[in-house]
């Protein structure tokens, strides 16, 4: 990451598709006074995403960038792309964003976009973490946060938070538990990568 401005805060976006419960866990610890990351912008690639009226709730610059309004892939990053340097965006947080990015955006934004797996990756890429976590017999389960690179789910691991699996969990109350055991981990997460920013650049 290497910053031109040298701001109090690291400038972030998060990118969200659905409900934006990891985005209110990240906007309201970034609320606090001395946390090191300023969330500038929420992007949802949906218009009918649940998450665009909770980060206005909470204050926060939302825009829908709708990939149904752009004929290729490339047009689409490309205007998120766009967006996201006119709002000097220097770190993308990936919170259930439904949308596989081109290596040109994965290339563009090398080492300065995270996103949140539901599974103790390498274990569960994909859909459905929960279920198969339950259908292999596994006894624990947890998310995963990691750099976004060209793969699914392959990019290099920051961390990891594990929760129980209890016998006879149901898919639904083990999500539940990973998604709290997610709204802990993602922003302390974002605190530590953007305080080791902020450290590199004073
Ligand atoms: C989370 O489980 C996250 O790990 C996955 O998608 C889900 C998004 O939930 N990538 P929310 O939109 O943050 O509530």
């Amino acid at each position: 990451m290497s910053r031109k401005n040298v701001d109090q805060k690291v400038k972030t976006a998060v990118l969200i598709s659905g409900g934006g419960s990891n985005m209110v866990a990240l906007v309201q610890a970034a609320q606090a006074p001395d946390f090191p990351a300023e969330i500038v912008l929420v992007i949802s690639n949906r218009p009918d995403a649940a998450g665009i009226a909770k980060a206005e709730e909470l204050g926060v610059k939302t825009l829908c960038i709708d990939h149904k309004n752009f004929k290729t892939r490339k047009k689409f990053e490309q205007a998120m792309d766009k967006t996201l340097r006119a709002h000097g965006i220097e770190l993308i947080c990936n919170a259930g964003f439904m949308r596989i990015l081109s290596p040109w955006f994965v290339g563009s934004w090398r080492g300065r976009q995270l996103n949140i797996h539901p599974s103790l990756l390498p274990k569960f890429k994909g859909l459905h973490t929960h279920e198969r976590a339950i259908e292999a017999g596994e006894t624990e389960h947890g998310c995963t946060i990691h750099y976004v690179d060209e793969g699914m789910d392959t990019g290099k691991i920051i961390a990891q938070a594990k929760v129980k699996v209890l016998p006879n969990d149901t898919t639904e109350a083990l999500a539940a538990r990973v998604l709290k055991a997610e709204h802990k981990l993602y922003p302390q997460i974002l605190m530590q990568i953007a305080s080791e920013e902020l450290q590199t650049q004073n």
